[in-house]
């Protein structure tokens, strides 16, 4: 097979193909704890084997700590990152000079810069063309709502940040969702001159239940952003390693919700 995509063995290539895995994330670093929602470096590797080759680019266009980036240089892939919130940004660029020194000399002409900034902006930041998108937006403003017992937890300590930030330009500060998605698929829209012909975007993200109903941010999402970008496909991510917790026990349906949609699109 002549691969035009990956580097991956055709097994390799194979095994990626469900469109389900389950993925329970390792143990957080304590640098990283403070961001109250980020995604596995080992699962965005996966991503970003697939969908690049190596010495290819990469770009998250709301970085957090910098997951993307750190999966992208144990991949071997360049990769730069745009994080509104300093705090993040700071830490995702001292997690990467560390991630470096493990890696050493292999990783010693690969690119990894992250970006303190406004993603509503990233076309004004001399920015070149990236071979793939890897990225995950606030879930809406989930993190102001009162919540789960895992943000008890962190309202509980001092050093634990339980939402993002109070930028009004922060997504997850929307109050209305028409809006916010207005703003986040706007966001994405723009990036298309940025992504080269035939590259993919990936979006992490969960339908949100708020006030005893669900607001379909993923498949809003899907349905918005396909009229931009071709929608190929989703591949489901499980956890299968969190606790249940009685929702609406004796009264009314409230799933436990441990999956989260990861929406594949190609710039054709
Ligand atoms: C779900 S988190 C991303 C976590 C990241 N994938 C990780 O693993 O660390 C969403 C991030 O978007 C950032 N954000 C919100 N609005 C933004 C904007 N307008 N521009 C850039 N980043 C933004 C938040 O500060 C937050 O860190």
């Amino acid at each position: 097979m002549k691969n035009k995509l990956n580097n991956l063995t055709n097994k390799e290539w194979l095994k990626f193909q469900k469109s389900w895995f389950i993925h329970n994330p390792p143990p957080r670093k304590k640098g990283v704890l403070v961001h109250p929602a980020k995604f596995p470096e080992t699962m965005a590797q996966e991503f970003i084997e697939f969908f690049t080759k190596e010495g290819e680019t990469v770009l998250d266009p709301m970085a957090g700590t910098g997951s993307t980036l750190v999966a992208a240089l144990r991949a071997g892939r360049n990769s730069y990152g745009i994080e509104l919130n300093p705090k993040y940004a700071k830490i995702a660029a001292k997690i990467i000079e560390d991630e470096r020194k493990v890696l050493g000399e292999k990783v010693e002409g690969l690119t990894s810069k992250v970006i303190n900034g406004d993603a509503a902006n990233a076309l004004d930041l001399g920015l070149a063309t990236f071979d793939y998108v890897l990225t995950s937006p606030p879930y809406w403003n989930m993190l102001r709502a009162k919540g789960s017992e895992n943000q008890q937890k962190r309202r509980d300590s001092a050093e634990l940040d339980v939402h993002y930030s109070d930028d009004p330009n922060d997504l997850g500060n929307i109050e209305d969702y028409a809006k916010f998605l207005e703003g986040l698929i706007e966001i994405y829209k723009r990036l298309k001159s940025l992504l080269r012909e035939k590259a993919y975007l990936t979006i992490i993200v969960k339908n949100v239940k708020k006030g005893g109903k669900i607001y379909p941010l993923a498949w809003d999402i899907a349905r918005e952003l396909g009229k931009t970008y071709t929608l190929k496909d989703e591949k489901i991510w499980l956890q299968d390693n969190q606790s249940l917790a009685p929702f609406g026990m004796g009264s009314a349906w409230v799933s436990n919700t441990f999956h989260h949609y990861c929406l594949q699109f190609r710039n054709e």
